[in-house]
């Protein structure tokens, strides 16, 4: 039974230590269960069966992790036997004990082994998760109907539905786990217990014939109620957590066979959906996008000490991200009062999440002890990484950039967190380019995961992997980006936002537009964007391009006229939407339909209806060919670096896998047939991207292009 990525290697291999077979599941990197394993997990179990020697098995899982899951590269492939269910039912049916001695993960699959052995020994660190849901499926091993056996229906509804590991202490009040051991190496603790266990004659326990008692069974109806009753709140549009609430009430009705058998068919619904082919492709791009040729090329640099430049909304959160990842920062501000605001803006992100009962109050403290302040440049002589984080404004940067150049020490990293302003020209402003990155972070810093790395022309291959390790030590998605205005997300969110202003020029209203994206997916439309971020920005912004305004195209100055009147939003009451006392849930404006009303006189745009179908077209469009326009133009190296940044920095339902997965499956000839379609009304604003055009005239798909050859 041999690992294909590691030909010699048996994926299982198992060896009698006196009385007990010590069964090892070793297939790097975090021993998923693909067919080689789950082949000689079952060689393993007969040679158990063919052993009279053999009085008990231990599961063991070598490497950091116990088991990761199925083999999630399996999906979407014909089964091939022996599935992960009848392994399962073949290790609980073992007449002598099976123990499971768990490390690191043991995920998905992976837990659904674990619930099938006898007994179950977790050592320090070792974690366990039912995340088939964040997959877009549901434990199809056996997971629905032997965990509510083990731990009740509530707690195996939360573990499935939310999908979130739970540590080896919960794991164990739970009732997931039997022993909890105190030293870190399994096999010897497994093998002590199995010892323990068996000069206590313990039998085997298989968990399917546990009931759930008769008097928890009225209590547990009422969980699958609730459940049922949330889904459309926390679920909204999902397809599998439905399934996983049905499978888990089978655990009442029906015999434990017949819930397997449900639990399969389920299963297989769950594996047929876009929405599992959406999730899974989300889970791999994540990780291929941090893949790219200059972590390839080179080690990162050493990063002990963080500076960060300007203590606004910006400087204050990414200080907050750095410090909770252990790293000390120092702020630079211009003078005395901007620092103590800055540092102000830090212990109040800090009190925000003591209060809310987020972080313990010497926490932050320990915390705050690694962030220090001052006004002197001086300070920054020790830092490996200084993030510039001032005005959006290139005159303002170079005066910083000159500063940094003058105290940094040889090898410091330099970076930008600019949203828009060219990065090869504030490279070419010092006398080390080869230092300056665009580290491009979202608000609110310390908790948005999208993290763009913007990569001018003349920056180290050393400098980019540092980039990208220290996003790895944030625990924040990166995305590699070329420089252009807006990099990869701000360029896209530039033409789709345009979009929505041309629908509502032409009869759609803000709060339709607004619906229509939640329904798909969205948590908020575009002008509910505004309204949180701030209308005044994007007024400033558009105030400094006037000048430079493409013509040819369209303005809808609605947005202008809001602002003019000091609507900006949340933060001022108003803005597309009314606030009243301070409310964080919008309330529909009359006014601002008579607004846009009078805009839309001036503009002489004819007027039309739009159904949310024909809304949701125009926006997608604009956005899918945008984003293959920024493909096109090497600004983003893959088709899935902008499903990325899109996914973790702009709201895109996850379980539409990205605009460019998303257009995959609905057909690019069919986006492309919609751009044709309103490019016959606004061709200035219309015009497919020839990435879009070569695709759909070689009939292929952006997933052809996501295959990078690491150089
Ligand atoms: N199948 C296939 N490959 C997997 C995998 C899996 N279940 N889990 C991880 N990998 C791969 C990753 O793609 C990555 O590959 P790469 O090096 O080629 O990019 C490599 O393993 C390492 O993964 P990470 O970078 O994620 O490593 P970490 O150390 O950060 O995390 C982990 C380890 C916590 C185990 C994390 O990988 C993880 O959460 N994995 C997914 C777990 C999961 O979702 N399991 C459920 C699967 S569905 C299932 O089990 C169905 C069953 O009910 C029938
Ligand atoms: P801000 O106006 O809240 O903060 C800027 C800070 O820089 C102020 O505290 C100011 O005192 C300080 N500053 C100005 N000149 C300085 C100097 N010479 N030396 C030291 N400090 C100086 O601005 P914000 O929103 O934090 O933006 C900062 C940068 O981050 C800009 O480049 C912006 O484009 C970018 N950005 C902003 C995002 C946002 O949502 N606000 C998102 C991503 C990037």
């Amino acid at each position: 039974m041999t690992d294909p990525r590691h030909p010699s290697v048996p994926a299982v291999t198992w060896r009698r230590e006196g009385p007990v077979l010590l069964v090892t599941i070793d297939h790097p990197p975090v021993n998923a269960l693909g067919v080689e394993v789950r082949r000689g997990l079952l060689a393993a179990l007969d040679a158990a069966q063919a052993d009279v020697a053999v009085q008990a098995v231990l599961l063991l899982g070598k490497g950091r992790n116990f088991i990761a899951g199925a083999d999630i590269r399996e999906f979407g492939q014909p089964p091939q036997a022996p599935l992960l269910t009848d392994v399962c039912n073949r290790i609980e049916a073992c007449p002598r004990p099976v123990i499971a001695a768990v490390q690191g993960a043991a995920f998905g699959g992976g837990l659904e082994v674990v619930l099938a052995a006898h007994y179950r020994l977790a050592v320090p660190g070792a974690k366990f998760a039912l995340p088939e849901v964040t997959l877009g499926l549901l434990p199809g091993a056996g997971g629905t109907q032997r965990a509510p056996r083990l731990i009740g229906v509530e707690a195996a509804l939360k573990l499935m539905l939310d999908g979130k590991p739970v540590a080896a202490r919960q794991a164990a009040d739970l009732g997931l786990v039997d022993r909890l051991a105190t030293g870190t190496d399994p096999q010897a603790e497994g093998l002590a217990y199995a010892h323990e266990l068996l000069a206590a004659g313990a039998a085997v326990r298989p968990t399917r014939d546990r009931a759930i008692a008769a008097d928890a069974v009225p209590a547990a109806r009422q969980a699958i109620e609730a459940a049922r009753g949330s889904l459309n709140k926390k679920h909204r549009g999902l397809f599998s957590p439905a399934r996983i609430v049905d499978a888990v009430e089978a655990v009442l009705d029906v015999p434990f066979d017949e819930g397997l058998r449900l639990e399969r068919s389920f299963f297989l619904q769950c594996l047929d959906t876009p929405q599992r082919a959406a999730l899974v492709h989300a889970f791999f791009a994540e990780r291929e996008a941090a893949k790219v040729p200059e972590a390839g090329r080179a080690r990162p640099r050493s990063l002990e000490r963080i500076g960060i430049v300007g203590g606004g909304t910006m400087g204050a959160g990414i200080a907050v991200a750095m410090l909770d990842a252990g790293l000390p920062v120092v702020m630079i501000e211009r003078d005395d009062p901007s620092l103590a605001r800055g540092q102000a803006h830090v212990a109040k992100v800090y009190d925000s999440l003591v209060q809310r009962g987020r972080l313990d109050a010497a926490e932050r403290d320990r915390r705050l002890t690694l962030f220090s302040g001052s006004t002197d440049y001086a300070a920054l002589a020790q830092a490996d990484l200084v993030v510039e984080a001032v005005f959006e404004d290139m005159a303002v940067k170079s005066a910083v950039f000159a500063e940094l150049d003058r105290v940094c020490k040889p090898g410091a990293v330099l970076a930008s967190n600019t949203s828009y302003l060219d990065i090869n020209a504030l490279a070419k402003t010092v006398a080390r380019p080869q230092d300056v990155i665009g580290l491009h972070f979202f608000s609110p810093a310390n908790i948005m995961k999208l993290l763009e790395i913007v990569v001018p022309e003349q920056v180290a291959d050393d400098v980019v992997a540092t980039g990208f390790a220290l996003a790895k030590r944030l625990k924040k998605v990166a995305v590699r980006a070329g420089v252009c205005d807006g990099f990869i997300g701000n360029r896209i969110l530039a033409v789709y936002r345009q979009a929505a202003d041309y629908l509502l020029a032409d009869g759609a209203s803000p709060y339709q537009i607004d619906q229509a994206v939640r329904h798909f997916g969205f948590p908020m439309g575009p002008f509910q964007v505004t309204d949180l971020a701030g209308g005044d920005i994007g007024w400033a912004t558009r105030k400094r391009r006037a000048a430079t305004r493409d013509p040819l195209l369209r303005y809808v100055p609605a947005a202008d006229r809001l602002c003019e009147r000091g609507w900006f939003g949340q933060k001022t009451g108003r803005g597309w939407y009314l606030y009243p006392d301070g409310a964080r849930v919008g309330q529909e404006d009359p006014e601002v339909l008579a607004i846009v009303a009078e805009v839309r006189q001036q503009l002489g745009a004819v007027q039309r209806t739009f159904t949310e179908d024909e809304i949701l077209r125009r926006y997608l469009a604009a956005m899918i060919n945008e984003g293959a326009n920024v493909v096109h133009q090497g600004i983003a190296l893959r088709p899935l670096d902008v499903d990325v940044a899109m996914l973790y920095g702009y709201g895109f339902p996850r379980h539409r896998g990205g605009p460019l997965h998303y257009a995959d499956q609905v057909g690019l000839d069919k986006i492309l047939a919609d751009i044709h379609e309103f490019a016959a009304q606004d061709p200035h604003f219309w015009k497919p991207s020839p990435l879009l055009l070569q695709l759909v005239a070689q009939g292929r798909r952006f997933q052809d292009l996501n295959q990078l050859q690491q150089d």
